[in-house]
């Protein structure tokens, strides 16, 4: 094909998404070049054994365990696609100083040294593109940076975590008990490296602190965000919920006030079956944004996996190759190293709505019991299958609510303080 520009591209990590772009750009060159005018060549691949037998569609000659000689290699662009912090911020810097363009999906660097990062590509009269670190093949960052730039947006929220909505659809609609759901996550290659990081909220507040700093164009850093993860989730409770009309998703929340302030978290939320949220299952991720030009958009799609992130990483590279994403990153002022640290308020300020589990002997006396409880309850009920009251508070503070629990907790004379989860607020109150 004429006038095809070939692109050569040093490749750090051929693991899941490593191998999808490998998958993309040379299994699928043809198609790629027809539409972009562009044919990626990778001429150099860095992973931690290089010794390992892959199925890559490319000569294995190409693999190095040296970071040196990922670096020495001529290339236009380099695409890190390893994970971690540690490694992957020398790779990601020491291109940037060579003043060679970075592709990555690495958010945990990101949320963590994202104006670092920043500053080495402006250094290097270059830039880093990120789209597959948020959401894996949802084009969310595309959107901030390029379609939403009219509006002053007021809240970003969502699903960023597959692992996670994977192992609650499991839960609920597979009858798969909480291990096995996780293990196959990991199989299917969904899952970080440490697992803990889907689990526990981590990932979400890393992809929730790189889209807030967008959307809000402020510097926000992957240490302030309110977590909680989804390691004590319990089927009986994911069960419960469905009857009452809501499903259980862990749910980043990145919130604007008039003020300035920022609040921040991440959490297991109840969302009511009405709402769009409420149906993402499996490894679907969705972002809802509100902005005060265009009102409320919505994005969703595959928020994981080796084609999905792929596709995102393939794109960023796309617009490196092109230019347009260099004429972005020096031009577009939303990122962290351009950008104002706001104030944050405590999540615990936020309002919500609270379904309570709590067992105090047998069904009937927990509700008698709850029912002397100062609290008003929108709904009160016996649950026999596991002797508990199941309740769900009117919408109240979340520091007055954790109060509230720790009464029940004395009045039930508990050992722990019962289970709750958060419902997911009104749309004008989110
Ligand atoms: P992965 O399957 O574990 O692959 C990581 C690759 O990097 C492997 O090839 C590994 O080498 C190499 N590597 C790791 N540490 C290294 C080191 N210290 N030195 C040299 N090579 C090293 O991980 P992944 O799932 O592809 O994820 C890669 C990145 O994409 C992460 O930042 C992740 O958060 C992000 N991401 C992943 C997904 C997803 O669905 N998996 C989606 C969006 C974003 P070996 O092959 O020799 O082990
Ligand atoms: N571990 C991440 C997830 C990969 O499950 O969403 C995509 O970022």
């Amino acid at each position: 094909m004429s006038d095809v520009k070939t692109i050569r591209v040093a490749l750090a990590g051929c693991g899941t998404v490593g191998g999808g772009v490998a998958e993309i750009v040379i299994n699928r060159g043809e198609a790629l070049a027809h539409r972009t005018g562009l044919r990626f060549e990778i001429v150099k691949a860095l992973v931690s054994d290089a010794s390992k037998n892959r199925d890559v569609p490319f000569d294995s000659s190409l693999f190095t365990d040296d970071p040196n000689e990922l670096a020495a290699v001529d290339a236009d662009m380099v695409v890190e696609v390893m994970g971690g912090t540690d490694r992957a911020r020398e790779v990601v810097l020491a291109a940037l100083q060579r003043s060679v363009p970075v592709v990555t999906a690495n958010k945990a660097l990101l949320a963590h040294h994202g104006v670092e990062v920043y500053e080495a590509a402006r250094k290097g009269n270059t830039c880093i593109a990120f789209e597959a670190s948020c959401v894996g093949g949802l084009p969310i960052i595309g959107a901030l940076l390029r379609g939403l730039q009219a509006n002053c947006n007021t809240s970003i929220m969502g699903i960023f975590n597959s692992t996670c909505n994977y192992i609650l659809t499991e839960m609920l609609s597979g009858g798969a008990s909480y291990a096995d759901a996780l293990k196959s996550a990991q199989q299917a290659g969904y899952a970080e490296a440490d697992p803990t990081l889907d689990v526990g909220g981590g990932d979400t507040a890393h992809k929730l602190t790189i889209l807030a700093s967008l959307a809000f164009g402020l510097n926000l850093d992957g240490d302030n965000v309110a977590m909680e993860g989804i390691e004590s989730i319990e089927l009986t409770d994911l069960q419960t919920a469905q009857e009452l009309g809501y499903a259980c998703k862990l749910i980043g929340i990145g919130k604007r006030f008039d003020d300035g302030a920022v609040s921040l978290s991440v959490h297991p939320t109840l969302i009511p079956h009405g709402e769009t949220l409420a149906g993402m299952n499996g490894t679907s991720g969705a972002v809802v944004v509100q902005s005060d030009v265009v009102g409320e958009t919505f994005y969703a799609g595959a928020g994981a996996g080796s084609l999905p992130t792929a596709s995102a990483v393939v794109a960023d590279m796309i617009d490196v190759a092109t230019g347009a994403a260099q004429k972005t990153f020096e031009q577009i002022r939303v990122y962290n190293d351009r950008t104002a640290t706001p104030k944050h308020r405590d999540a615990n300020e936020r309002g919500y709505a609270y379904f309570v589990r709590a067992s105090a002997n047998d069904a009937a006396s927990s509700v008698d019991k709850l029912k002397g409880c100062d609290v008003e309850w929108k709904h009160l009920a016996p649950n026999s299958q596991n002797d508990s009251a199941i309740a769900i508070t009117a919408v109240m503070a979340e520091s007055r609510f954790k109060n509230k629990l720790a009464d029940i907790q004395e009045t039930l004379s508990l050992a722990e303080s019962p289970k709750f989860i958060r419902i997911l607020p009104q749309e004008t109150n989110r």
